[in-house]
């Protein structure tokens, strides 16, 4: 058996994370019972996950914004799909209850179709992700590892990772955001203007924060304040203790635009845009590529 078919778990055409699921519960995500003031923060996997989560949390939660509370991030907008905590009970969590996820959306519960909750879908460039996804799926023992980016390259540019492929997640929500309550955020918008992106959040999820409130969320989701944060950079869900030593950067490596540029050849580069250009064609959203792009 290939490395890769012990860590995905394959269903309905999807790759999840094997041992992070509980395959009964994503058999029958379809009932998953959806209240109409949910929050839903959808990605495919390195593109900004924790750190809207760090956001939502701030945005949500006044005691996280003050830090009066000991509560990770991960347990304010815990994974639907992923069980990194032994036992969560959903239907018992008081409203509004926020969520991350990185499903496609055609496995997402009836409920999110029907247009009940809201979901944040953040997007960024997918050369950025696949630097991010290469390192990350190295440095955690339970992911496979490969020798170079050319190899990470084949896998994610044949869909062969947890998410699946990149191409089909973001096509698949955007044509279908018509079903769906949804708000498309860019990751390097949020990295040139956090403030603007906090307030787009906020105005989408009808929340409403004074300066100094926004001034508390900004300041406690830079990318140097999330690292060193305990209850923002996932340290908690750590399982080996080789992971706990890298931890620093596992989540939380560069958090940068154009990161890509330091990892892929000019050829890799060319067969990369030629697939892009080929898969995104009319694609209307926009991708930034490069940290002084405007
Ligand atoms: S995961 O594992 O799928 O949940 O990963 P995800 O959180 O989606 O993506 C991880 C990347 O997001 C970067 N990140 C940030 N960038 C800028 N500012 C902040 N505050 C921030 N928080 C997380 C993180 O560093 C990963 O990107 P890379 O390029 O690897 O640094």
């Amino acid at each position: 058996m290939e490395e890769a078919e012990t860590t995905l778990f394959k269903f309905k055409g999807y790759y999840f994370k094997s041992e992070l699921i509980d395959v009964n519960f994503v058999e029958n995500l379809d009932d998953f019972e959806i209240r109409d003031d949910d929050v839903f923060i959808i990605t495919y996997p390195k593109s900004g996950t924790i750190w809207t989560q760090q956001l939502l949390s701030l945005i949500y939660f006044e005691e996280h914004r003050k830090r009066t509370a000991n509560v990770d991030t991960i347990d304010y907008v815990p994974f639907l799909e992923y069980k990194f905590r032994l036992q969560i009970h959903f239907n018992k969590r008081p409203s509004p209850r926020l969520f991350c996820s990185h499903i496609p959306y055609y496995l997402a519960p009836r409920g999110l179709k029907k247009k009940k909750a809201k979901l944040i879908y953040v997007y960024r460039n997918p050369k950025d992700v696949l630097c991010s996804y290469f390192h990350f799926s190295n440095m955690l023992g339970s992911f496979k590892s490969t020798a170079n980016i050319e190899e990470f390259m084949k896998d994610f540019l044949e869909g062969k990772v947890v998410g699946s492929l990149w191409f089909d997640h973001i096509k698949g929500w955007y044509e279908h955001k018509s079903h769906f309550n949804i708000q498309f955020i860019m990751y390097e918008d949020m990295k040139k203007d956090l403030r603007s992106s906090i307030l787009r959040v906020c105005k989408f999820l009808g929340k409403k924060l004074n300066e100094e409130e926004v001034d508390a969320v900004m300041r406690q989701a830079t990318f140097e304040n999330m690292k060193s944060d305990p209850l923002a950079n996932y340290t908690t869900i750590l399982r080996t203790s080789a992971e706990h030593l890298k931890n620093y950067e596992i989540f939380l490596r560069k958090g940068t635009i154009g990161d890509w540029k330091n990892h892929m050849t000019v050829e890799q580069n060319e067969r990369f845009d030629k697939i892009f250009q080929r898969e995104m064609k009319d694609f209307p959203l926009k991708f930034i590529w490069d940290i002084n792009e405007e």
